[in-house]
């Protein structure tokens, strides 16, 4: 049932402060402000020298983010594949691993091969699942659920900014148990997560905006997305959203990878989409932002108020977003992503629930 919405797609885009906010209260005890004691999934994270993801499509992005995180809260290294590519690398595992598997559909035919490589392996296999009866979730020693509910649209939406929801409350125990995170700053990540529903409401907000831009959007052949830090992983999830519903060809870059060979397409008729709140990178994007400027690209900007006022450049368009805590700021910036995208699609005629080529769950290779 698509409720008001005309595809499963915008059905589930809007859903997103909702079920967001369900995946946090498995995670969190709201009413201390801390992570629930104990902690669901029980993992030993204290003395663990490393933490292999493996993971497809929205959902590698979903582990490239959290990336991020781990290493920053939790001071534990993280190695990252695309599941395709790690079930054939023999890749070798350490003693006394933990390997961490990320799909909605739970029943991915690369994720499971890597599952199973990683238990030959002896890792300790904990997964990030939406379904809880799936296959993955089963052969897994411990399951951090995401609660997003039944995802229909072929492009992951709501499930994606779940994965990310229940990622970062994993990175949050992993910090705490690991002794990098202090009582005081627990308190002060878990209400900027709790904040997360209702900045993911404001961002809803936008649609009528995004709506405008998509019909220019819809005039290109191509598009470029840029980011840094945990926008990087964002960037390429734009790119991914944009071609599998609107086959407009998109790629996602770093932005630091500009001058390396992406900054030679830069021309007067190829949109430029750079991701970049205002965070502790924003300068060394925005610096980016001008060279674009400077070869005369056509840059549309996702930023904040501050972002804004101070990116030294004129933008084609300027979304703003909500101001929050830039730590988390993936989960809220995924949403003007995918509205760009489904506008686009949409605006194309395109059918987006059910794009060419494409199934919901790829259970063979
Ligand atoms: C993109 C998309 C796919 C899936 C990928 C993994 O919008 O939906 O890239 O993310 O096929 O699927 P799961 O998460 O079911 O393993």
């Amino acid at each position: 049932d698509k409720g008001n919405h005309r595809h499963f797609m915008a059905k589930e885009i809007h859903e997103q402060p909702e079920v967001v906010a369900h995946t946090l209260t498995h995670y969190l005890d709201m009413a201390a402000g801390t992570l629930r004691q104990p902690f669901e999934p029980a993992v030993e994270w204290k003395g663990l020298s490393r933490l292999s993801v493996s993971a497809c499509g929205t959902a590698y992005y979903a582990g490239l983010t959290a990336k991020y995180w781990f290493e920053r809260l939790a001071r534990l290294p993280v190695e990252i594949d695309v599941a395709s590519e790690f079930r054939y690398r023999e890749a070798p595992m350490p003693e006394n691993g933990l390997a961490l598997f990320i799909s909605q559909s739970g029943e991915t035919a690369d994720t499971l091969a890597c599952l199973k490589y990683a238990k030959q392996e002896r890792q300790t296999i904990l997964s990030v699942v939406n379904m809880p009866t799936s296959t993955i979730a089963r052969e897994s020693d411990a399951v951090a659920p995401t609660l997003a509910g039944p995802e229909i649209g072929v492009a992951s939406t709501k499930a994606f900014t779940c994965q990310l929801t229940a990622l970062a409350c994993l990175a949050l125990a992993a910090a705490r148990a690991r002794g990098t995170l202090s009582a005081e700053d627990e308190i002060r990540h878990v209400q900027h997560l709790i904040a997360l529903p209702g900045l993911l409401a404001k961002a809803l907000e936008l649609e009528p905006e995004i709506e405008r831009l998509a019909r220019e959007l819809s005039k290109a052949s191509d598009v470029l997305y840029l980011g840094r830090g945990t926008s990087f992983p964002l960037a390429l999830e734009g790119a991914l959203k944009l071609k599998e519903i609107s086959y407009i060809h998109a790629e996602g870059y770093a932005a630091g990878e500009l001058k390396h060979g992406p900054i030679a397409l830069i021309d007067e008729d190829m949109p430029v989409i750079v991701v970049a709140p205002h965070d502790a990178l924003f300068e060394k994007t925005a610096s980016n932002m001008q060279e674009v400027a400077a070869r005369g690209g056509r840059i549309i900007l996702i930023t904040d108020a501050r972002g804004a006022a101070e990116c030294g450049i004129t933008p084609e368009a300027t979304i703003i977003m909500p101001e929050m805590d830039p730590l988390f700021a993936p989960i809220v910036y995924a949403l003007p992503i995918q509205m760009i995208a489904y506008q686009t699609a949409v605006f194309m005629g395109k059918d987006v629930d059910q794009p060419r080529n494409l199934a919901k769950s790829v259970t063979v290779e």
